[in-house]
């Protein structure tokens, strides 16, 4: 049931702390069964470095959207233009915000910019023990496509599905 209806906006310099902080959120709510904490600060320290945000905003093949609700920030998502399509990096929504239909808000948001950009298909990846996330990729459409672990730096891996979908 969809009783929530978030504003989509694109993100901006002035709410990328509050980026960071709900990443934060959600990461621990979501992680710390399947990788650990050790982990968990270093992927965030990485993806969610101001400095790399900002470049990101400046860069046109990376996208982010905030989803809001109230005024709070409910949820946010961000997609990168590769060679032949476009992967959804990241998608995040605040744990007591899950499953009012804001996650497939912001899918609709990529998936759009997605095909302005002339992708043909839209993929991500998953951690194959979430399986929350993996059935909202598959309620949005996607398939799984392949599994394997994928180095992350700094001596860690993820054990991920590649989940797919046609544009
Ligand atoms: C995955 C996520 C982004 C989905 O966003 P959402 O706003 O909660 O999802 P939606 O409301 O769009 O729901 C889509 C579908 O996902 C599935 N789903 C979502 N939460 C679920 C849960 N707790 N249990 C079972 N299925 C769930 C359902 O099929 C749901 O459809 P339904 O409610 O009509 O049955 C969100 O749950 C989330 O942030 N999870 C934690 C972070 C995460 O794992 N992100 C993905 C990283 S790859």
């Amino acid at each position: 049931m969809n009783d929530a209806q978030p504003s989509l906006h694109r993100l901006t310099v002035v709410d990328i702390d509050a980026v960071s902080a709900l990443a934060r959120v959600v990461w621990q709510a979501t992680y710390p069964p399947l990788i650990s904490q050790a982990q968990i600060d270093a992927m965030l320290a990485d993806r969610y470095a101001p400095a790399r945000v900002r470049e990101q905003l400046d860069d046109p093949g990376h996208a982010w959207w905030v989803a809001r609700q109230d005024p709070a920030l409910a949820g946010f998502a961000h997609a990168i233009r590769d060679e032949t399509g476009c992967k959804l990096d990241k998608l995040y929504v605040h744990p007591a915000q899950q499953r009012r239909g804001i996650g497939a808000a912001l899918v609709r948001a990529v998936e759009d910019w997605a095909r302005r950009q002339q992708a043909r298909h839209l993929w991500l990846q998953v951690n194959r023990g979430n399986t929350q996330a993996i059935r909202a990729y598959e309620k949005y459409g996607f398939q799984i496509v392949a599994s394997r672990v994928f180095d992350t730096g700094n001596g860690f891996v993820m054990d991920d599905h590649v989940m797919e979908r046609v544009l």
